[in-house]
């Protein structure tokens, strides 16, 4: 062979073998009950996968509600190189409704779904298999008319008879589908019988070899990332899966997990994805804290044990060589040491460089707000690490527009003392203060701020961690509110635990505001 047709051989197999990474995160993690994010957040996540090289983000359901609609379409503008994709259901509505969401970008996707499972299609559907079929072709030809990147899933495909799958599949293709997704819908697959699954419909559909077959995997048995591989293995050439592996009950195929999984193990799945994995940190932290789901310490690869050696023989051979119990650098995901980062001495100029290391770019505003802040930081706090000034920026990104903000909190708590707290809200310009009494400091906090702004929200979840270790480490509180059966979280950081409590159940209150602006705009002033 030539030297160009060596080059051409291997660019060939490398196109042979390239994985396309399709993120769910923003629509199939957002299913998961309370991981409701708002427009900001987003489109946040969505410029983060983006860069670091995700193929396909599937950015919501814009038939779903508006809020859906608009993130879809908002995603679709501001993502510069991946493909946006809209989910829709196989009724006209809801694929006319993702093609005028997804109008913004070139590289654009309608992925259209249907069951094809008998118990699905009787219970769910209550429809024949024949109209299923028919429903396939109409769908698909539909969307073809928006673009000509059409996915099209069979839901519940792990529990469809095998003729009838094959059957659905071909017709997919026929009206224009160009991707086929084989969701194990229910988490139910094993992974010698997904592999076996993606082979049999590749052998027997005609016109197989001109899609690409993709994996969509459940987490109920724990298998989705083993599940997901295996369909790899077995020829798909696209995962679905999400960050932190959120989605539906037990989660979705966690997009770390596949992707170190195929790098790592190249051996035995000799594939590529675009994924600059020293992203993955970022991507993982970012994702829990907008949505309040903490991560699991032990989860593989972006867990806070995940690189942690605590037993002596472990800690020996580490010290000896990395490679005896490390089979991925940490650097390799974005995990660097807790080394000490600045100090009160640290100029503008200093913070900005360590902003952008961090990955932050901010308008001088911003920055100089984020500056004057890690200076007040810098004056309770000894030492600040690279996670203060993540949890800092992410603080003041998330309230600094707020409506509602806490002007001052005092309080007074312990033993033998009636919990007491004096608080003061900045509400459209006025201040309005109270003093409130409680069963502990939280509750009278949350109290004072039901009594200068009345609403009937529940609180669904209150949850308090620290951005690093020892007794001056700020406290990051999450507060998720619902009302009207949608909810909402919000977030605060500060060294004060219970200031920080104040602001993210105030964050959470302006998020609600947010939502209910929307349809009243009177709704701000009239809670007196
Ligand atoms: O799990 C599933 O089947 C889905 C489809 C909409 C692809 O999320
Ligand atoms: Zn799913």
């Amino acid at each position: 062979m030539t030297t160009s047709e060596v080059a051409n051989s291997n660019t060939a197999q490398d196109a042979n073998n390239r994985v396309c990474i399709f993120d769910t995160t923003l629509r199939d993690g957002e299913q998961s009950p309370g991981a409701a994010m708002n427009l900001e957040e987003k489109l946040e996540i969505a410029e983060l996968l983006d860069e670091m090289g995700v193929d396909v983000i599937e950015a919501g359901f814009p038939i779903a509600s508006n809020g859906d609609f608009e993130a879809v379409s908002e995603i679709a503008k501001r993502v510069k190189n991946a493909t946006v994709c809209g989910l829709a259901r196989a009724g006209f509505k809801d694929i006319d409704r993702a093609g005028e969401a997804l109008r913004h970008t070139e590289k654009r996707r309608i992925h259209t779904f249907i069951s094809t499972s008998p118990v699905h299609m009787k219970h769910k559907l209550q429809m024949a298999p024949e109209s299923v079929l028919e429903a396939i072709a109409a769908s698909v030809s539909r969307a073809r008319n928006w673009t000509n990147d059409v996915q099209w899933s069979a839901e519940d495909a792990t529990r469809t008879e095998h003729d009838f799958l094959c059957r659905a599949v071909e017709i997919a293709i026929k009206a224009g589908a160009t991707t086929i997704n084989i969701p194990d819908t229910v988490g139910y697959a094993t992974p010698q019988e997904y592999l076996e699954l993606h082979k049999m419909l590749q052998a027997r559909v005609p016109g197989a070899d001109r899609v690409v077959f993709s994996t969509h995997c459940h987490n109920d048995l724990g298998l989705a990332v083993a599940n997901s591989l295996a369909g790899i293995l077995g020829g798909a050439r696209q995962i679905e899966c999400t960050i932190n592996g959120i989605g539906e009950r037990a989660g979705n195929a966690a997009l770390e997990e596949v992707v170190m999984a195929i790098r790592v193990r190249k051996d035995r799945m000799p594939f590529l994805t675009g994924i600059d994995t020293h992203m993955i940190a970022r991507a993982s932290k970012l994702v829990s804290n907008v949505t309040a789901f903490p991560v699991q310490y032990n989860k593989a690869i972006v867990g806070k044990n995940a690189f942690a050696h605590e037993s002596g023989i472990h800690q020996d051979g580490m010290l000896k060589n990395a490679q005896t119990y490390e089979i991925i650098s940490p650097e390799d995901v974005g995990v660097h040491g807790t080394a000490l980062v600045l100090g009160k001495l640290s100029g503008r100029h200093a913070f900005r460089d360590k902003l952008t290391a961090l990955g932050y770019e901010l308008g001088d505003n911003a920055l100089e707000d984020a500056f004057r802040r890690f200076k007040d930081l810098a004056d309770k706090k000894k030492h600040i690490f690279d996670d203060d000034i993540v949890a800092l920026v992410d603080d003041s990104m998330v309230r600094g527009h707020d409506l509602i903000q806490v002007s001052d909190l005092q309080l007074s708590s312990g033993k033998g003392v009636a919990p007491e707290a004096r608080l003061s809200l900045m509400v459209e310009g006025e201040t309005r203060s109270c003093v409130a009494t409680g069963a502990g400091p939280v509750d009278a906090i949350f109290n004072a701020i039901r009594q200068l702004y009345p609403h009937t929200a529940k609180l669904q979840l209150f949850q308090v961690s620290a951005v690093t270790e020892g007794t001056d480490a700020q406290a990051q509180v999450s507060v998720r509110l619902e009302e009207d059966g949608r909810s909402v979280t919000g977030r605060g950081a500060d060294t004060d635990t219970m200031v920080a409590t104040a602001y993210a159940y105030v964050n959470a209150l302006n998020r609600l505001l947010e939502k209910r602006l929307k349809t009243a705009p009177e709704a701000l002033s009239v809670a007196r």
